[in-house]
């Protein structure tokens, strides 16, 4: 509770009071340590016991760095103050429960430490990566996922993973982009409630769930130039249109956690952004969780030139909201001082504790605090993973081209040759931020391939050279190859280490000497199936005109083969649609969906003179086997009023001859506005399976303040009469809003 009231105060009272005179006084447990006791009676019991630097310690995340479990030490336990609130921590259940022990059983009052983790999109098992993840437009798989994610992390002693990362960008040169749900705030809000339930569940006090953070608060996708860890210049506006909706939609789902980002936002670091973190977060948003900076984060502010020293920043850092000081100490070393001088108040120190206790009591700690060392999931649940995973990177696989109908490709076919870096990688499909993803255990492209293809069909690879070097010597047997097949499945990309953290590129062409064996392959004239796994858009502007088929399959993780083989033979439908725009090079950044319309209009002028305006593939694009035609838009009124609803349909048939998912995308857009809008925005979507021959028809129910309002520079929505365009599958219709 960040506010509370006199009635707060009696219950906590009367709830003390009833404990100590429940029990003999000899046998009066600490009212803290009773579990039948309310939360709120617990916090405030411990915290009015606690010396102010066994409060700083709370505040401060320590790093449990040793991921080794056969390490016979298990961890120098010493070297880790028993007082220590949590920990950044790499999953190895042997030192965590050292680490607990001392903790729970050496220090004054036994609280024990939180363990937070970067299970980003799996946990043992891999996941694709999130940006894959939105183009399934699936929330309730990409939440299941996240359920899956949690009941591992769990068990491998996570209380806390520092997921999901919320923040839109348009820049595919920021690495980071392969972590988030990509350029539309608002699926990036849906995903994120997706996700928050998910790994959450509907009680913390449970072994298949985990707290969870919002990350990073906020804007840190607009990085300069795309460049991590880069200045950010975003003005109210923007800000408010979009970077912040997926954080008051992770809020409203009942995250557990927010991490502060690093970027320096229009001059105030985030670190230290009160604004932000204190009247937007939690004033306006109504945060009541905690609030936790990122890696070294703290000491970071004296090098963007917001802080003298060190103590400097952890102060300007409390002030602006933050609760816990990850990985600098500063906390640990500087509050008592801060404290005693009077430059922070006891009170505020009090309230960061207050939500780091109430988290440790929601999740059980204090009754659990170690974990079964042997505690693993069962042989049918993980079973029931592995199906997810390949579902969720099935459904992520993005078909971009598809000429002549080369896929799904055809059981005359018989002699199929597999070029290229990706054709038998099992560890750079996992993409960025594996966490415990085991190579050994993912499903190769070659390995899905040979156990998909009928007995027939023979299936030779060669991978013609690397993801980097500039090694030719394997082009002339991958060619040789080329020559003797009846088709290419050619399939080039990035490392894993090519995007995530400090991980950006200033061009999105294909790393090494990738481009130069394709064109080598092209020359063949053999028809060739282009497959591009990577963490961004990358430039295919060479590629395009010479592949028949293209299909982007991001990184996939552990079921990499199974899901991508399927598709290639037609036992799955491709039904991924990109949720980023995808340009055709750098030059053309920022380039996305959303975009303010330019002064003269989106013809020739204003235009680049050396590279078309238009994208190389728009956002929501992506082919599939089968043909879907949309009928006209209906509405149920030409006019709407701002507490009333408008409900708009579609309706969506399976022309084709193989059934197919369909995602419906509805646009909306203001040609006139007090702020000037986007030429159309994302504002709601579906996706449904519709057999062949068969009819679907979408729905969009209008809500004006939820559906029609925009936000000012201050964050107020505004919704004015006029009219509305709205969009879905290439329809167009208008209506009025009257206020
Ligand atoms: C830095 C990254 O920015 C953040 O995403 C991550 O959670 C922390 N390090 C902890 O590893």
């Amino acid at each position: 509770m960040l506010h509370k009231t006199g009635l707060d105060y009696l219950l906590v009272f009367l709830g003390l009071a009833f404990s100590l005179r429940s029990l003999p006084a000899d046998q009066a447990l600490a009212p803290y340590k009773d579990p039948k006791l309310p939360t709120q009676t617990r916090v405030e019991d411990l915290l009015s016991r606690m010396t102010i630097q066994e409060k700083a310690d709370q505040m401060t995340q320590s790093v449990l760095n040793d991921s080794n479990p056969n390490n016979p030490q298990t961890t120098d336990v010493q070297k880790y103050r028993p007082t220590y609130g949590s920990y950044v921590y790499f999953i190895n259940v042997r030192a965590r429960n050292n680490v607990q022990k001392r903790a729970v059983e050496q220090s004054r009052l036994g609280i024990p430490a939180l363990f937070g983790s970067d299970v980003i999109h799996g946990c043992y098992l891999t996941f694709p990566i999130p940006l894959a993840q939105a183009c399934s437009w699936n929330p309730a798989l990409v939440s299941s996922s996240c359920s899956y994610a949690a009941a591992e992390a769990r068990r491998g002693g996570v209380d806390w993973v520092f997921a999901p990362m919320i923040d839109v960008t348009f820049d595919p040169r920021w690495g980071r982009i392969a972590e988030g749900y990509g350029e539309s705030p608002y699926a990036a809000s849906v995903f994120a409630s997706a996700a928050v339930q998910g790994y959450q569940g509907k009680t913390l006090d449970s072994p298949d769930t985990v707290a969870c953070t919002l990350k990073h608060f906020v804007a840190y996708g607009a990085s300069e130039g795309g460049r991590d860890y880069s200045y950010t210049d975003v003005s109210p506006v923007r800000l408010w249109e979009m970077y912040l909706p997926p954080y008051r939609a992770g809020v409203q789902a009942g995250a557990a956690a927010v991490m502060s980002s690093f970027n320096d936002l229009d001059g105030i670091p985030m670190t230290a952004n009160k604004y932000l973190l204190t009247d937007v977060l939690r004033h306006q948003f109504g945060f009541n969780g905690l609030i936790v900076t990122d890696w070294s984060a703290v000491p970071q502010l004296v090098i963007q030139g917001f802080a003298r020293d060190g103590h400097q920043a952890i102060k300007l850092a409390i002030d602006a909201g933050i609760d816990i000081d990850m990985n600098s100490y500063l906390a640990s070393m500087n509050v008592p001082s801060l404290v005693q001088t009077g430059e922070i108040s006891r009170a505020r120190i009090d309230t960061s504790v207050r939500r780091i206790l109430k988290l440790k009591f929601d999740l059980g700690l204090f009754e659990h605090p170690y974990v079964p060392e042997d505690g693993k999931i069962s042989p049918a649940r993980v079973k029931d993973g592995e199906n997810l995973a390949a579902d969720l990177a099935a459904q992520s696989l993005v078909l971009l081209k598809n000429d002549d109908a080369t896929l799904p490709i055809s059981p005359q076919v018989k002699k199929i040759a597999l070029i290229g870096p990706v054709a038998s990688d099992q560890s750079e499909v996992l993409g960025s931020w594996r966490c415990r993803g085991d190579p050994g255990r993912t499903v190769s492209l070659e390995q899905g391939l040979r156990a998909t293809l009928p007995p027939d069909a023979s299936l030779t690879t060669e991978q013609g050279c690397d993801f980097k070097s500039d090694h030719r010597a394997g082009f002339a047997a991958a060619v040789k190859l080329a020559q003797d097949s009846d088709l290419v499945i050619l399939c080039l990309g990035e490392t894993a280490a090519m995007t995530g953290e400090n991980a950006s590129r200033s061009s999105l062409a294909l790393p090494g000497v990738q481009e130069d064996l394709a064109s080598a392959v092209f020359q063949t004239g053999k028809p060739v199936v282009l497959v591009i796994s990577s963490g961004r858009p990358v430039d295919l502007q060479r590629l395009e005109p010479q592949a028949k088929s293209i299909l982007a399959i991001w990184q996939p993780g552990t079921e990499t083969g199974a899901a991508v083989a399927k598709v290639l033979l037609g036992e799955i439908n491709p039904s991924g649609r990109l949720a980023v725009t995808w340009p055709r090079g750098s030059g053309q950044i920022p380039i996305y969906h959303n975009m303010h319309p330019r002064a003269r209009g989106d013809g020739d002028e204003g235009a680049y003179q050396d590279i078309a305006t238009t994208p190389q593939y728009e956002f929501g694009y992506g082919l599939s086997y089968t043909t879907f035609t949309y009928g006209p838009i209906s509405l149920s009124s030409g006019t709407v009023r701002s507490g009333g609803e408008l409900v708009a349909s579609v309706t969506v048939t399976n022309t084709g001859r193989m059934d197919g998912a369909e995602t419906a995308f509805w646009f909306v857009n203001h040609p006139v506005a007090s702020i000037t809008q986007p030429m159309e925005e994302l504002k709601y979507f579906e996706k449904a399976p519709i057999p062949a021959g068969a009819s679907h028809v979408f729905k969009f129910v209008i809500k004006p303040k939820r559906d029609l309002t925009f936000l000012n520079g201050a964050g107020q929505a505004l919704l004015e009469s006029g009219p509305i365009n709205l969009t879905v599958g290439r329809q167009k219709i208008s209506f009025q809003v009257e206020n």
